[in-house]
């Protein structure tokens, strides 16, 4: 059976100077990236800053069409439909990004805020008992995110970050998505609001069978929440596996330094402390006989090799 999200060698390429200041040269922010999300699951993505989480996830939602690639939600490949029909089909697929006060209008009374997409989606003009039908939902809405619907007439400014995200998160679901991606959604704010925050999102995702994809530059973070993980790389996904995988398991150099950036933490593991040798050339446990991480050869082409179920590595053939 496919799968609920299916995103195949989707590649990403920036034209001349840019965001990038890389001259007039192209440059590729996505790079042949591929994964699978199954539905009602979490995949986490991770990576340091500037290695393509977000120019990723707007690919994915088409809102920067990829440069190639496919994307197949719910069996319906993107790159066939017509401006009109993405338009109604983006509202399966809603996204939060890191900061709440750019999606939040600073003029707009909460309440208007969510029902601007209300409005426009569920209930057609005209349709009887249309105005207490949007006030219902709008009450619902704040309600299931956990703020007081007596607040509604407030603006953005009145409300703290944790609280001004969780508008966001009730605004994004006002159009009953599938699919949520949820780009850094907790890292602007303070570490006690994050687990507030999380344990919302993952609350939302039991009530309403929902799909994330969770994108966060901490490993710690996003193994807590995250059935499946996929560590990016400028650009590359180096590794994807399942959270044991990735975190008992892990095999790719890169995966291994970024447990090294977790304080305290070297990886789950069963009480006993790991210590990895991350060398920069020639590392190659776990990999088999043939194939290295670090080719020496500028023009080598890296593929993706599977070295068990559900758990691969980007890597050289020698
Ligand atoms: N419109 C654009 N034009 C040119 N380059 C871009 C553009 N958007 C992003 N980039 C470049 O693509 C690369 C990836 O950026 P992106 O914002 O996707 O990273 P990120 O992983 O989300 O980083 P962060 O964790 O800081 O949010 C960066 O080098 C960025 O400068
Ligand atoms: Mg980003």
């Amino acid at each position: 059976m496919s799968s609920f999200v299916e995103i195949k060698e989707l590649e990403k390429t920036f034209r001349g100077g840019g965001l990038a200041g890389k001259g007039s040269q192209s440059f590729t922010a996505v790079d042949r990236v591929s994964f699978n999300i199954e539905s009602n699951t979490i995949f986490g993505l991770v990576g340091e800053s500037g290695c393509g989480k977000t120019t990723l996830s707007r690919s994915v939602l088409y809102l920067d069409p990829p440069t190639s690639g496919q994307i197949i939600i719910d069996g319906t490949d993107l790159s066939g439909l017509s401006p009109s029909d993405l338009r109604a089909f983006r509202k399966k697929i809603q996204i939060v990004f890191q900061d709440p006060n750019s999606s939040l209008n600073p003029k707009m009374s909460i309440e208007n805020s969510i029902k601007e997409g209300l409005q426009n989606i569920r209930y057609a003009a005209g349709a009887p008992d249309r105005k207490r039908k949007i006030d219902t939902r709008v009450d619902e809405l704040l309600d299931l995110v956990g703020i007081t619907p007596e607040h509604k007439k407030r603006y953005p400014h009145e409300f703290s970050g944790g609280q001004k995200q969780r508008i966001v998160i009730a605004r994004a679901l006002a159009v009953e998505p599938d699919f949520l991606i949820l780009d850094e959604p907790v890292s602007n704010l303070d570490v006690s609001i994050q687990a507030q925050i999380i344990n919302l999102l993952l609350e939302l995702k039991q009530r309403l069978s929902l799909t994330y994809l969770f994108i966060s530059h901490d490993l710690n973070l996003v193994s807590y929440l995250s059935d499946r993980i996929a560590v990016m790389y400028k650009g590359r996904i180096v590794e994807c596996g399942s959270v044991d995988d990735i975190m008992r398991r892990p095999v790719h150099p890169y995966t291994m330094k970024l447990f090294s950036s977790i304080p305290g933490v070297s990886r789950i593991d069963d009480g006993t402390e790991q210590v990895f040798h991350v060398e920069e050339d020639g590392y190659c446990e776990g990999l088999p006989a043939g194939y290295c991480f670090h080719s020496g050869n500028p023009a080598a082409e890296q593929q993706v090799l599977e070295i068990n179920d559900g758990h691969s590595v980007a890597c050289f053939k020698i």
